[in-house]
C-alpha cells in the first residue's frame, strides 16, 4: 500500500510555544454530503484510551460519524470504520494500544474496504508512529489530536483510495468550534474549556501531544452549559489539562474563577473541573468554590511528589510548602472539601528520604483518592535523558508502600460517612441487579444502595451504613 504524507508530526514544532493568538473558526467538512452517502447502512466502532480528553474527543467523533449516517455498533467485526483513540501518558498505555491494534488488525483482511484509523496522543509522536506504520501495514488512516474536525474528509479519502493517509500536525493548534457531540452519558456532561499545555513538566508527553494552551470563548463555553441546562443535564465536568490557565491566551477578561461563577449561576445541579494545576489556583477560584451550593467542594489537585526538591526537577513550578499552604487556604475556606490527586514515584534518581517525604505530606492532606503511577520515561521528554539510579525493584516497593499508606487514610476517612445522609447521582444499576443502584456523591464517593432503576440519573438522598475502601453502602431515603 502507497502511504500519503498530508502532514507529519515534529517534536521540535511540537515543543515550540510562539505567542501568537488564538485562532477561532467554526467546523465545516468539505466531504459531508458525500459522506451521507458513503455512511449510509454503515456501522463505526470506536475504542478510547486515556484521558477525560480523549473521551471528549470520542464523542464528538461519534457526532461526526452520525451526522453522516454512519451508525454507531459495539462489534469491530460489524464495522466499516474501526477508529483506536490513544493514549502515550505511560508505557502501560502504549502497551495496551499495540494489544488492541493486534486484535481488531484482522478485520481489514475480512472486509478490503474497512478504514482501520489511529489517532490520539500516540501517534503524535514520530518514533512511535514509524513503529506503528512498520508493525501494522493493515492500518489505513492515521490522524492526530488537531485533525479531529477533518474526520469525514479523511475517512472519504481513504475509503476511495487504496492509499494509506498520514494528517498529524504538530502545529500550535486552533479552536475549531460548532462540531457535531453524541455524548456518552445522558446527565453528566464534559465541557472542554482549554485545550493542550504549557506546563511542560518534564516528565510529560501530553504539552506535545495536545499543542498550546488554547482557551475557548467565554460566550462559547456558556451556550454549551446553557444548552446542557435546557437538556436536563444534571452534572458538568470542566476539562483542561489545567483549567486554571483558562483565559489567559485571550484577551477577553475572563478567568476560571469566572466561567465557574457563570455556569453556577446558571442552576445546573453539579459542577466539577478537572484538572487544577497547584501553581496558579488562585484564591478568586477558592471564593468562588465556597460561594456556590452547586459547584461541588470537590478538587483533583495533583502533587506529584512531597518533595520540594523532586517537584524542582519534575519542573511543577511549586514546593511542598507552597502546596500545604494552598491546602490550608482551601480547607479554611472550603468546609467539607474532598481532595484527590495523582502521584508519581520512582522519579529518576527519587532518594529513599524523598519518596518518605511524599508519605508524610499523603498522611498530612488525607486524600480521599488518588491516582497513583511509577514513572514511565517518555521519549523527547528532559526527565527521560536523566541517567536513573532506582531500581524497578525499588520503585515498585515504593508505590505498594504509598498505596498502602493511602488507602489506610482512606478507610479511616471513609467512616465518617456511617449514619450521615448524602445526595446522590445515581449513575446506573449494577449487572447482576437490577435493583441495585450505584452513583457519587457531592465528594465523589461510590454509593451502592437498592433502589427502582427509574431513579438513574436523579439526585436521591442515601443514609450511608457502610462503608469500605473504595465504596459506601447505603440506603434510600424515602420522601
Ligand atoms: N494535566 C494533568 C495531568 C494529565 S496526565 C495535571 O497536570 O494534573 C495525568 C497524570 O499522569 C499526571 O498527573 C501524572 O501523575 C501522570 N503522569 C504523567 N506523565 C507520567 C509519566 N511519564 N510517568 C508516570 N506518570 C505520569
Ligand atoms: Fe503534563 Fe504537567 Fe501539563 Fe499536566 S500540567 S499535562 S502533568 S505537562
Ligand atoms: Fe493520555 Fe493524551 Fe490524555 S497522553 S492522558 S490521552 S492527553
Amino acid at each position: 500500500m502507497k502511504t500519503k504524507i498530508i502532514s507529519y508530526p515534529n517534536l521540535i514544532e511540537a515543543k515550540s510555544r510562539v505567542k501568537t493568538e488564538t485562532e477561532f473558526s467554526a467546523y465545516s467538512p468539505i466531504h459531508l454530503n458525500e459522506m451521507k452517502e458513503i455512511g449510509k447502512g454503515k456501522k463505526y466502532y470506536i475504542h478510547t484510551f486515556g484521558c477525560q480528553a480523549n473521551i471528549r474527543d470520542e464523542e464528538t467523533m461519534k457526532g461526526m460519524l452520525e451526522s453522516s449516517n454512519y451508525v454507531e455498533t459495539n462489534k469491530p467485526e460489524d464495522a466499516d470504520v474501526i477508529i483506536i483513540n490513544t493514549c502515550a501518558v505511560r508505557e502501560n498505555a502504549e502497551d495496551k494500544v499495540y494489544g488492541d491494534i493486534g486484535n481488531l488488525k484482522k478485520y481489514r483482511k475480512i472486509n478490503k474496504k474497512l478504514v482501520l484509523a489511529i489517532c490520539g496522543c500516540m501517534v503524535e509522536q514520530p518514533e512511535i508512529l514509524d513503529i506503528l506504520m512498520k508493525k501494522f501495514p493493515e492500518v489505513n488512516l492515521y490522524f492526530g489530536t488537531h485533525e479531529i474536525d477533518q474526520l469525514l474528509d479523511l475517512i472519504y479519502e481513504a475509503y476511495n483510495s487504496d492509499i494509506r493517509l498520514i494528517a498529524i500536525k504538530s502545529k500550535q493548534g486552533e479552536v475549531i468550534e460548532n462540531k457535531n457531540v453524541k455524548r456518552n452519558n445522558e446527565f453528566k456532561a464534559y465541557v472542554n474549556i482549554i485545550y493542550g499545555c504549557n506546563k511542560f513538566c518534564t516528565y510529560c508527553i501530553v504539552p506535545y501531544t495536545r499543542g498550546k494552551e488554547r482557551s475557548r470563548q467565554f460566550n462559547d463555553i456558556m451556550d454549551e452549559v446553557r444548552e446542557l441546562k435546557k437538556e436536563g443535564y444534571q452534572e458538568i465536568t470542566f476539562l483542561g489539562q489545567n483549567v486554571n490557565a483558562y483565559g489567559k491566551d485571550l484577551n477577553e477578561g475572563h478567568d476560571f474563577a469566572d466561567v465557574l461563577e457563570e455556569a453556577a449561576k446558571m442552576g445546573i445541579p453539579r459542577i466539577r473541573f478537572t484538572t487544577s494545576h497547584p501553581w496558579d489556583f488562585s484564591s478568586k477560584m477558592i471564593e468562588i468554590i465556597a460561594k456556590y451550593d452547586n459547584i461541588m467542594k470537590c478538587i483533583h489537585l495533583p502533587v506529584q511528589s512531597g518533595s520540594s526538591e523532586v517537584l524542582r526537577l519534575m519542573g511543577r513550578r511549586y514546593t511542598r510548602e507552597h502546596y500545604l499552604s494552598l491546602v490550608k487556604e482551601m480547607r479554611s475556606k472550603i468546609p467539607g472539601l474532598s481532595l484527590s490527586t495523582d502521584i508519581i514515584v520512582g522519579f529518576p534518581n527519587e532518594t529513599e528520604e524523598q519518596f518518605n517525604e511524599t508519605l508524610t505530606l499523603v498522611d498530612e492532606v488525607k486524600y480521599e483518592s488518588a491516582f497513583t503511577f511509577i514513572y514511565s520515561p517518555r521519549r523527547g521528554t528532559p526527565a527521560a535523558k536523566i541517567i536513573d539510579n532506582v531500581s524497578y525493584a525499588d520503585k515498585s516497593r515504593r508505590f505498594k508502600e504509598l498505596v498502602k499508606h493511602l488507602e489506610a487514610n482512606i478507610e479511616a476517612d471513609s467512616k465518617r460517612y456511617i449514619g450521615g445522609v448524602y445526595k446522590v447521582l445515581v449513575d446506573g444499576t449494577s449487572k447482576t441487579d437490577k435493583n441495585m443502584l450505584s452513583g457519587y456523591t457531592e465528594s465523589n464517593k461510590l454509593v451502592h444502595f437498592k433502589g427502582d432503576e427509574s431513579l438513574v440519573g436523579k439526585i436521591v438522598p442515601v443514609k450511608i451504613i457502610e462503608s469500605h475502601t473504595y465504596s459506601l453502602i447505603g440506603e434510600l431515603v424515602n420522601g
